[in-house]
Parts: C-alpha cells; structure tokens; sequence
C-alpha cells in the first residue's frame, strides 16, 4: 500500500489530464494505488441502506457477503451461503434490487441458462430450487443483469446467436417478471470493432459483463467487458443509448471507439489512457444503490465502483484474478462515432474515465 492519502491520489490523476509534468509522479504513485479486496472474478454489488452487499459463486452454489464499505467486503461482517442445489457449475452470480425484493440472477449447468432467486433480504431466506428464466430463443447465456429504466424492466446478458461458440454477444429483452421475457431478444452488441475482437482467427470473440448505469443526462449506459477474461487484454467499453432512444433497437445504441478501462493502449478509446497496476480489468459492478439504475450517482467527484483483473507482474489466468475497488468520473461532451450503420453516424453525451484508485 502507498502511504498517501486516497485524495491525493485522485488528485494527482486529475491532474494528469492538465499538465504532462505530473505523468511521472502520477506513475510512480500509481503503480500501488489500487485496493484489493479479495481473490475472486464477476463482482457484484449493491448498497442497500448502510451496507454493500456482494454476490459471489462458490462450492458449487452462491454466496452474499455484508460490508459497511466497499473495501470491506473481503473482510465482511457476514458471508452466507444463500443458495446450492445441483444444477452444475454456477457462474457469475448479478444482484439487484426490486421493489424492496434482492433478486441473484446467476448462470448454470453445463449448457449455461440462466436461473434467478430471491429473497426479501439481501441475506434473507432464498428458495432451495432456482427459478429458470425465460429468455427468447433459449440460447447459451451468461451475465443477465435486471433493471429498469423508463418504466420497463429489462433483462440484459452475454449470449449466443445459435448453438456454436463463435461470438458472444449482448443481448436485451423486455421482461414481463424477473424470470420471464416478454417478446423478442435484441442483439445490442457485437465484438465487431477492431479494438475489441482482434481477428486472428481464433474464436469465441466476446462481449460480456453488461452492467447499466444512468448518466447525469438521464441516458442509459451498458458499460460491458471485451476481449477474452482468460487474457490482459480484457477491457471496459461503453454502450450509449442515445437521448430518448429504444433501448431494444441497435441503432439507438452508440459504442465507444475503443476501451474506457484497459491497459493496452493500442485497445483504448483515443485520448484514454491504460491501468498502471493491473492487467485486463473487467467484470466490473456500480455498486449502485438499491441495486437500482434509476438511483445512479451523478455529480462531478469520483465514484467508487468495483472491477476485477490481475495485479502486473503476475501471470494473467483466471485464478490470479482478485476484486479491486477504484474509481470513475462522468465525462462530458464525449462524441462515440461509427459509420455504414442507420442512424446518426454520431453521439455526444457522458462517457466515463475509470480510476484504479
Ligand atoms: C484479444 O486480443 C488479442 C490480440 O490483441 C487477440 O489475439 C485475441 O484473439 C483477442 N481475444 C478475443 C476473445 O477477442
């Protein structure tokens, strides 16, 4: 740990984007200026009155942690095991929050459905037998998040167009419950773009880790995970919905022109710049409160938020990933640009720059 105090840091990294004589102090403070919080992959978490709340798969079933900051969930004043039966493996557990109901939305078995739980406490008394959610076309599926924006409940996830693993894309539906979609699937995202798919051959491509967030313009944002998690070119890029779009239709969705939060700078949006002390960050979570994205901070001062990656120096796998806690800033006025598509071939609006400190 580096003996300054957490405000200086931020400063210092504000500072880099004013004046180019900081870069070096910035990077010789920056290197070990992120938190760890535990070993683990896929953070989620929600604020739920004076606590955060995290999900996690482990021993074959899920897992709630209770901490009264972000950092502490790897220290939590609770841990309990909320949930096993035998569907299989477990992954990537999603929490949120509605109408004062805690809903897990995790993926299981061998052919990767999607199941949900709840319970009416984040460590409540969850039902032994998870409900299978209904999806269009009941297709491979990870990382479904549930939210609601404009009135809608949504259910947003990883998944594939047929039944070979050669892409992963985003998918939306419309949810008439939490496990049950209404109407079609919308494809939102695919790994197309050259920053986020490098093609060389080698399959799947991926878009994973949807996560929604509302910007102070009130536009919905899914800020998703690209590139393969077992490498340290794992990213955070941004999906923009523009001003009073639908989020189910393609085009109203604009793609940042690179990654938000990387540490290959090739990769990155022009302008962003990598991670100093950590390879590959992704699966990232708002912690918002409630679990809810209509409750999504705003404001002009950092923002905790929690991600997961490998510390450098250490070899990228699966097992070395670990939690870290850092920081984001709403960032104004941030044209995404795309061409041979309908629609506007740009968007102005919120983008994000991500801290790891
Ligand atoms: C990630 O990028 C590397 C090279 O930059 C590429 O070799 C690899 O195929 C990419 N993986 C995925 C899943 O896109």
């Amino acid at each position: 740990m580096f003996f300054t105090p957490e405000i200086s840091l931020r400063r210092r990294s504000a500072a880099l984007f004013l004046i180019l004589g900081t870069v070096f102090l910035f990077l010789v403070g920056g290197t070990s200026a992120y938190t760890d919080v535990r070993t683990g992959a896929d953070p989620t978490v929600m604020r739920v009155g004076s606590n955060y709340y995290s999900a996690e798969s482990a021993e074959g079933g899920i897992w709630v942690r209770e901490s009264p900051t972000l950092e502490g969930l790897g220290r939590p004043t609770q841990r309990k095991k909320v949930w096993s039966d035998n569907l299989g493996a477990v992954w990537a557990p999603e929490i949120s929050m509605e109408g004062g109901r805690t809903w897990i939305h995790f993926a299981a078995g061998d052919d990767h459905r999607m199941y949900a739980i709840s319970a009416d406490s984040p460590l409540g008394d969850y039902p032994g037998s998870a409900t299978k959610v209904s999806l269009p076309d009941d297709r491979w599926a990870i990382d479904a998040v549930m939210f609601t924006f404009d009135g809608q409940r949504y259910l947003v996830w990883s998944g594939w167009e047929g039944t070979d693993n050669v892409e992963q894309n985003l998918y939306i539906a419309r949810m008439s419950s939490p496990t049950q979609a209404t109407g079609a699937r919308y494809i939102i995202s695919q790994p197309r773009e050259p920053w986020e798919s490098v093609r060389d051959g080698s399959n799947p491509l991926i878009n994973e880790g949807p996560e929604a967030i509302v910007d102070p313009n009130g536009q919905l944002h899914i800020v998703y995970s690209a590139n393969g998690s077992w490498g340290p070119k794992y990213c955070l890029a941004d999906l923009r919905l523009k001003k009073g779009g639908d989020p189910t239709n393609v085009w109203d969705w604009y793609k940042s022109n690179g990654c938000l939060f990387g540490s290959h700078q090739e990769n990155m949006m022009p302008g962003w710049d990598t991670t100093l002390g950590i390879d590959g960050p992704g699966h990232h979570t708002f912690a918002l409160p409630n679990g809810d994205v209509n409750a999504s901070p705003g404001g002009t001062d950092h923002i905790p938020f929690m991600f997961h990656g490998v510390a450098k120096g250490t070899t990228y796998s699966w097992e070395n990933r670990h939690w870290y806690t850092g920081s984001f800033v709403w960032w104004s006025d941030t044209k995404y640009s795309r061409k041979d598509v309908p629609g506007d071939t740009e968007n102005v609006g919120y983008s994000f720059k991500f801290f790891e400190a």
